[in-house]
């Protein structure tokens, strides 16, 4: 027998009994002629001691021993003289009268304990050591709790998973397809799915009315903390449903998730908010709002006074950080340079402090007087003490760089608290947007999404001001989620692969299938995915992802453990029927 209990179980009240633990050393440390060992499981630490009342022969084995080997012990439970109230088995030790090595370790290459000192690349190449570490332990049961609740709940609500192929054709989410060629066919390959989203589709036609799945998806895009090339996805699918209908649901299964896994009750309705406010205010589709800090437009009130930048501007406009009329130089400089980086995109800040006496000091003031810094301040809601930060520039530039300057400040101020959730939906996406490079529409979602009703017309007028029945999931300034209310008839379909500068051949070349699936009485639906590992993290505070995924990749797609991707046999590419362009040939 292995063990009799796990290294996280044993109590005060075990005392004098006799267990047997298997684990990993974590520690091992000497003290006045005694040796204190932490032996480690996934359940938790258990301090094992050895002093003059251990026998000979396991004393004897304990210059042997070192981290990360495997011990089984067998020993009695003592009560702690000097107890670890931080350790949930902290009031008690044991004290071996067997002890044998079950497995040895080398020394492993950076410490399994919560502040490690590995660095990010050695812990990716050695990454069964490092979820080895509580903290990554910790994460990986959050979302396992995730995903247990998450398939209670929807099963609860009458959803039934279904799995979705993974070989399949090119999927419209709008980034770079992953492709595998095809032995049987060759010269032709399958695509990764981007997301199951034609599935779906074609199951809320087969009338099996609510859907769900937690499925892989894989893109082929530039990788970010919040980006992976294959990522998660909670994909939903309701029949006979409007938006109010899925936002309802899924805002049922977020509070059940706040509550069961983060113990957050949130009992209010979650706020709507209109994509158009969302940049109007905080100047991103993902507003943070656990703070305020809106943004206020200025521009009438700033223009004509002879300040170019301003007068030449298509948008003026600024935050209020409360309480920091006193920045010192340094600060603002630090914050001129900041909105300057080329990822905020501004040319410069302007800032007018509004001290407490009343009076302002402003990097404007050649050309403003008190009374329009007063005008400004009301509207910009500022009061004494507040520090105003203005930029300007093209409208949604400008708002963008405002918005990273907003989040920007929450962090400096402390207002993003880490211990709240400030979920929103955010709804009435616009359906499309221009693409300048490719010089035509793109679906702002993906071209299933459907236009509200009252826009259809817009269609052949002024494709740009329609509005779509998307929406959006964001916590704490995090996009978790996206769907729509999708088209469900062919002709409005067609209109809208028409709209993109989508041809009917490409059309049927690409989504013949699900067209043609619209003729068999297609019910109206709808739906959302959530990002599966960026839900899990937001949940547990963090903003990588990869903390919340047992083997993830790096920032260049790579896997430093199982080092992929990797070149191919010569056999394997004649077997595909495929040839390598030589990469020096290329070059030249
Ligand atoms: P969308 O493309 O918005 O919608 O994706 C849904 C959610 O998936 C997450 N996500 C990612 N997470 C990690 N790494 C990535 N590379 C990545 N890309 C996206 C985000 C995002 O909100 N089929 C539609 C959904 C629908 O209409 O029902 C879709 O995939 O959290």
């Amino acid at each position: 027998m292995y063990r009799t209990h796990t290294c996280g179980e044993l109590r005060l009240e075990d005392t004098a009994a006799t267990v047997t633990l298997t684990g990993w050393i974590q520690r091992i440390r000497e003290m006045g002629g005694m040796t204190f060992i932490t032996l480690r499981d996934r359940y938790g630490i258990t301090q094992l001691v050895f002093d003059e009342h251990t026998p000979l022969p396991v004393s004897e084995k304990l210059h042997g021993l070192g981290r990360e080997f495997i011990i089984r012990i067998t020993g009695k439970v003592r009560e702690r003289a000097s107890k670890n109230p931080a350790m949930p088995t902290g009031d008690i030790e044991v004290s071996p009268g067997e002890l044998e090595i079950v497995n040895r370790s080398e020394v492993p290459p950076f410490t399994i304990e919560n502040d490690t000192d590995g660095g990010d690349e050695l812990r990716m190449k050695y990454r069964y050591l490092d979820l080895r570490r509580e903290p990554l332990q910790n994460n990986m049961m959050l979302r396992h709790r995730m995903a247990q609740e998450i398939r209670k709940y929807l099963d609860e609500h009458a959803f039934v998973e279904v799995e979705t192929p993974f070989l399949i054709k090119s999927t419209p989410e709008g980034a770079r397809d992953f492709v595998v060629p095809s032995r049987m066919n060759p010269g032709e390959f399958y695509a990764l799915p981007q997301s199951p989203q034609t599935f779906k589709q074609l199951l809320m036609i087969s009338g099996y009315d609510r859907y769900f799945q937690i499925v892989r998806c894989f893109r082929d895009e530039d990788l970010r903390a919040d980006r992976q090339p294959e990522f998660t996805q909670l994909d939903c699918e309701m029949t006979f449903v409007d938006q109010e209908d899925v936002l309802n649901t899924f805002e049922g299964l977020a509070k059940h998730l706040f509550r069961v896994v983060a113990n957050y009750e949130y009992k209010d309705r979650f706020p709507r908010i209109t994509y158009d406010d969302a940049i109007k205010y905080y100047g991103t589709d993902k507003p943070d709002l656990r703070f305020g800090m809106k943004i206020a437009e200025i521009t009438p009130q700033v223009q004509g006074s002879g300040f170019k930048v301003f007068d030449d501007a298509g948008y003026v406009g600024g935050i209020t950080a409360g309480g920091c009329a006193g920045y010192s130089r340094k600060q603002l400089d630090e914050l001129t340079a900041f909105v300057k980086k080329p990822q905020v995109g501004a040319k410069g800040l302007v800032y007018v402090k509004y001290h407490e006496d009343g009076t302002f000091k402003s990097s404007v003031d050649k050309f403003f007087e008190e009374k329009d810094f007063q005008e400004w301040a009301r509207a910009m809601n500022a009061h004494p003490g507040d520090l105003m930060l203005i930029l300007a520039g093209k409208r949604e530039q400008t708002l963008s760089a405002l918005g990273v300057l907003r989040n920007e400040m929450g962090n400096r101020l402390g207002l993003r608290d880490p211990d709240a959730f400030a979920p929103a939906w955010v709804v009435d996406f616009p359906l499309l947007e221009w693409d300048e490079q490719e010089g035509r529409y793109s679906a702002m979602h993906h071209p299933f999404t459907s236009p509200k009703d009252e826009d259809i017309p817009l269609y052949e007028t002024n494709p740009g001001e329609m509005r779509a029945n998307a929406y959006d999931f964001v916590i704490n300034g995090v996009e978790i989620g996206g769907g729509s209310i999708r088209i469900h008839t062919r002709d409005l379909q067609e209109k809208m692969f028409h709209a993109l500068g989508i041809s009917k051949e490409e059309a049927n070349a690409k989504f013949g299938f699900l067209m043609n699936a619209f003729r068999y009485g297609a019910p109206p639906h709808g739906g959302i995915a959530f990002g599966f590992d960026r839900w899990c993290a937001v949940m547990g505070g963090s903003d990588s992802i990869r903390d919340y995924i047992a083997f993830p990749k790096n920032n260049a797609g790579r896997d430093l453990m199982i080092d992929s991707p990797a070149p191919i046999s010569q056999e394997q590419l004649n077997e595909l029927q495929i040839k390598l362009v030589d990469q020096q040939n290329k070059k030249e």
